[in-house]
C-alpha cells in the first residue's frame, strides 16, 4: 500500500501520492475498470461479450466513436483503413536510417511521430471528419510501420499491404510473406490476433494512456501524443512485461531455474514475477482469463504444442497457492498468457511491445480526442515535494574543492 499524505512543500500544502495510485487526473466515459471484482467494460460493453462477438476493428470504432458501428459504418471504416495502409514513399527512408538491430519500438515511435509532417493538414483537428481521417491513418499505418520495422531487423524486403485482406490478415501478410509466396494464416490465427488486439485496446489511466493525455494537454498533435504513448509503453513494467514472461518461462524450460526456485527468488525480491500483479486488479484480470483459454484453443486448433504454456499454467497455479502472492493480491495479468499467443503467430519477442502498441492505438486515440474536446481541460502539471539543498551561495570555479 502506498501512503497518500498531505505534505508541506516549499510553498504550502499539497497532496503527495507517489505513482498517482489514488489520484484521478481526468474524467472519462471510455473504459470502466473495477479491480476488486475483475470487471472491464469498453463504453459499457463487458470485455467478455466483445471478446466473444466483436472484431478488433469494431471495437476500435466503439472506443473511438462511443457506439458499435452499423454494418455501413463498419464497411466505411474498413474502406478508409484499406485506403490509408500505404506509407508515403518519403517515410521509407526513415527505416533505412535505423541500424538493422534497432529496437522496433524505437522505430515505431519515431515513424509514427514522423507521420505528422507528412500530414500537416491534420496537425490541428477541428472537425469530426478530420479526426476520423487522422485516426484511420494512424490505426492503418501503424500496422505497416510495425511490420516494416520487423522486416528491417530481419534484413528482409518490405512487403506492401494488400487492400483485399482484412486488418489482421494484412498485418500477418506484411510480417511473414516471402517473395512469390503469400503467407496464409489459418482462421484461428487471425481470430487470435484480433482477440489479442481487442483485449489490449484500452485500459483507462495506465501509464501510456496517461502519457498520451498529458502530452495532449499541451495541445500537442495526435501523432506526437500517441508516439509518446508508445515510448511510455516500452518499459518492462508495462508493455514490455510479456517479453519478460517469455524470458522467464524459457529460463525455467531450459533448466536454468525451477518453478520453486523462481518463486523463492521473487519472494527474496531478486526480481518480480513477470505478468503478475496489477495496480488495479486485485482478484483477477478478466483479460488474462480470456487469453488463457484463447492460448489453449489456438494451440489445439493448429495441432501445435508449446511447452511454455504448460510451464505458465504450473507457475500460475504454484504462485496462486502461495501466501506471498495471495496476501499481496498478485494474480496473472493480461501479459502472462499473451506471449504464448504471439509466439504461435511467429512474432519474435522484441516485437511483443509493438504488438501491444498496435492494439492500444484505438484507446490512445479515443483518450486524446476526449481530452481534446474537453473545453475545461487544463495542462497537466503535477507538483513535487522538494528534498534538495537549502539556498546557498554560488562558489566561484577557483574556490571549488
Ligand atoms: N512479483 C512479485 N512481487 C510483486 C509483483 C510481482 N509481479 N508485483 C507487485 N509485487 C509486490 C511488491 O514487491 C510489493 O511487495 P511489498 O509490499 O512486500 O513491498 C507489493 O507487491 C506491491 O507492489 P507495488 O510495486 O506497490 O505494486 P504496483 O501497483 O505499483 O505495481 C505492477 C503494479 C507494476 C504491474 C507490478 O505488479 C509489477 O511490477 N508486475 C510485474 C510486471 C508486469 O507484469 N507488468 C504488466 C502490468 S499489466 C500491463 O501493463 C498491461
Amino acid at each position: 500500500a502506498v501512503d497518500i499524505s498531505c505534505l508541506r512543500n516549499e510553498t504550502g500544502y499539497i497532496t503527495y501520492d507517489p505513482g498517482y495510485a489514488n489520484t484521478g487526473s481526468c474524467s472519462s466515459s471510455i473504459t470502466f475498470v473495477d479491480g476488486e471484482n475483475g470487471i472491464l467494460r469498453y463504453r459499457g460493453y463487458p470485455i467478455e461479450d466483445l471478446a466473444a462477438h466483436a472484431t478488433f476493428i469494431e471495437t476500435a470504432y466503439l472506443l473511438i466513436f462511443g457506439e458499435l458501428p452499423t454494418r455501413a459504418e463498419r464497411q466505411e471504416l474498413r474502406d478508409i483503413l484499406s485506403e490509408q495502409e500505404l506509407l508515403h514513399e518519403g517515410l521509407r527512408h526513415h527505416f533505412e536510417g535505423f541500424p538493422s538491430n534497432g529496437h522496433p519500438m524505437a522505430i515505431l515511435s519515431a515513424v509514427v511521430n514522423a507521420l505528422g509532417p507528412y500530414h500537416p493538414d491534420l496537425l490541428e483537428i477541428t472537425s469530426k471528419e478530420d479526426f476520423l481521417r487522422a485516426a484511420a491513418k494512424i490505426i492503418s499505418k501503424v500496422r505497416t510501420i510495425a511490420a516494416w520495422a520487423f522486416r528491417k531487423a530481419q534484413g528482409l524486403p518490405f512487403v506492401y499491404p494488400d487492400p483485399k485482406l482484412s486488418y489482421c490478415r494484412n498485418f500477418l501478410h506484411m510480417m511473414h510473406s516471402i517473395p512469390y509466396k503469400q503467407f496464409e494464416p489459418t482462421d484461428a490465427q487471425v481470430r487470435a490476433l484480433s482477440l489479442f488486439f481487442l483485449l489490449h485496446a484500452d485500459h483507462e489511466q495506465n501509464c501510456s494512456c496517461s502519457t498520451v493525455r498529458m502530452v495532449q494537454s499541451t495541445e500537442a498533435n495526435l501523432f506526437a501524443s500517441v508516439s509518446a504513448g508508445i515510448c511510455a509503453l516500452w518499459g518492462r513494467l508495462h508493455g514490455g512485461a510479456n517479453a519478460g514472461v517469455i524470458e522467464m518461462l524459457q529460463n525455467i524450460h531450459d533448466g536454468d531455474l525451477s518453478i520453486q526456485e523462481c518463486l523463492e527468488r521473487v519472494k527474496k525480491k531478486e526480481f518480480r514475477l513477470m505478468g503478475f500483479g496489477h495496480r488495479i486488479y486485485k482478484s483477477f484480470d478478466p483479460r488474462a482469463k480470456i487469453l488463457r483459454q484463447a492460448a489453449h484453443d489456438m494451440l489445439a486448433s493448429t495441432g501445435n504444442d508449446d511447452p511454455l504454456l504448460d510451464i505458465a499454467l504450473e507457475l500460475a497455479d504454484a504462485a496462486m497457492s502461495d501466501e506471498y502472492f495471495t496476501e499481496r493480491k498478485l494474480y496473472p495479468n493480461v501479459d502472462f498468457y499473451s506471449g504464448i499467443i504471439l509466439r504461435a503467430l511467429g512474432i519474435p519477442v522484441n516485437m511483443f511491445p509493438v504488438m501491444f502498441a498496435i492494439g492500444r492505438m484505438p484507446g490512445w486515440i479515443a483518450h486524446w480526442n476526449e481530452a481534446n474536446m474537453d473545453e475545461a481541460g487544463r495542462i497537466h502539471r503535477p507538483r513535487q515535494i522538494y528534498t534538495g539543498n537549502k539556498p546557498r551561495k554560488y562558489i566561484p570555479l577557483d574556490s571549488r574543492l
